[in-house]
């Protein structure tokens, strides 16, 4: 295939809304970032990032010199966990608006990068609260500049419009999708991300699984859409294997990365909708739930509700998946998709999790009442009943 022929440590620029660069070494092009900056006379920041990743991978060795080079002053908060929480965004705003931060970087996986995002726009609304934000009490139109570096090869959140952040006290997992939040640049490293243990490059690789799924299958699904589903599958179901069985291998690595990126683009495109949608409740009632892995669990009952109404482009999207079986119905394309998540470890279902049938009013409650969520159901190519939703749920149990 083709992808023999790119050379994978040579850093190439990728322009999609944002300016990506992808490629081993390419958290080097902070320094022309931070240049750029500073020449537009940004010389106060602040920086959202987790609590060790950010220095264990050595992406803070080369912020931190370049940020000092340029006389670019900084407030760091490193206190952003998985599903992040509206309080920390807070909390994160306030300490950017003591130095009177000028521009927001993210670094890290979804979480980090969702509250920069976050955080940049709370910077120019400073009478607002994250919580209002995510409870959709006004449009923002403008955000501070963002730069996501990022850290896993799932989200695609360094390309695109979206944001997550929790109201645990609610049970809220809302999303936000504003034009004003595509990074200015995103650095997509894939020498940053061999540490990355087992189960989250599963996870990670699964979630970008499920955007394209979603993204190709939604009422609002494009051409462009479609075609950045396809490669993302065919990517995937290459390279994840060879990243489970060798974390620093960085062509493994590198092709994640770009086939995340390409999903961020997807999704950005087409949208999302079941897997997403039910997630959120999963991830908000139970906050260590990692993102990926609870729409890993979703997936199959996902695709099966949906397999006849859009049979052919589930047929060809999932082609890798689905391999050399023939006549194709919506239970066989379950089965095989859970064939295929077997394959990378995912075996669990929401029993697992510590969910049960008692849980189901609840869960299908949350999906609709949650702020943006109905959204996504809207974009579903089936009808997004409540028994719909309830059945998803109850077959993932
Ligand atoms: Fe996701």
């Amino acid at each position: 295939m083709w992808e023999k022929e790119i050379n994978v440590n040579e850093v190439k620029e990728v322009r999609v809304k944002t300016t990506a660069y992808i490629g081993a070494g390419a958290i080097q092009k902070f320094n022309n970032i931070a240049e750029e900056l500073a020449s537009k006379g940004i010389n106060k920041v602040v920086i959202l990032t987790g609590r060790a990743a950010y220095k264990k991978t050595g992406a803070w060795e080369v912020v931190e010199k370049a940020l000092k080079d340029n006389n670019i002053e900084y407030a760091l908060f490193d206190k952003i966990t998985p599903n992040p929480q509206h309080l920390d965004v807070d909390e994160a705003t306030n300490l950017g608006k003591k130095i009177g931060a000028q521009a927001v970087i993210g670094i890290g996986g979804g979480s980090p990068i969702d509250s920069a995002k976050s955080v940049a726009i709370l910077l120019k609304y400073p009478d607002k609260t994250a919580a209002q934000l995510y409870e959709l009490e006004f449009v923002p139109q403008e955000a501070a500049p963002i730069i996501a570096i990022n850290l896993t090869h799932g989200t695609g959140t360094e390309v695109d419009r979206f944001a997550v952040v929790s109201i645990p006290e609610k049970e809220y997992k809302p999303a936000i999708a504003y034009d004003c939040i595509y990074p200015m640049y995103a650095i997509d490293d894939p020498a940053l991300m061999t540490s990355l243990p087992e189960f989250q490059t599963m996870s990670v690789s699964v979630d970008a699984v499920n955007h394209v799924f979603e993204a190709a299958t939604s009422l609002a699904a494009n051409p462009f859409s479609i075609l950045c589903a396809k490669e993302t599958v065919r990517l995937v179901h290459k390279y994840l294997p060879r990243a489970l069985k060798d974390g620093s291998d960085i062509e493994a690595r590198y092709y994640l990365s770009y086939a995340s990126l390409i999903a961020g683009t997807a999704f950005d495109n087409g949208m999302l909708h079941f897997t997403h949608a039910l997630e959120h409740p999963l991830s908000a009632i139970k906050t260590d739930l990692t993102h990926g892995f609870g729409l890993g669990i979703l997936l199959p009952a996902v695709v099966k509700q949906c397999f006849d109404s859009r049979k052919e482009t589930i047929t060809e999207i999932f082609a890798p998946i689905f391999g050399d079986e023939k006549n194709i119905d919506a239970q066989k394309a379950e089965d095989l998709t859970k064939k295929w998540l077997k394959s990378v470890g995912l075996t669990q279902t929401l029993k697992d999790e510590g969910f049960s049938e008692a849980d189901l009013d609840k869960l299908v409650d949350l999906a609709f009442t949650t702020p943006s969520l109905d959204g996504l159901l809207g974009c579903a190519p089936v009808e997004a009943t409540r028994e719909r939703v309830r059945t998803i749920y109850k077959e993932s149990l």
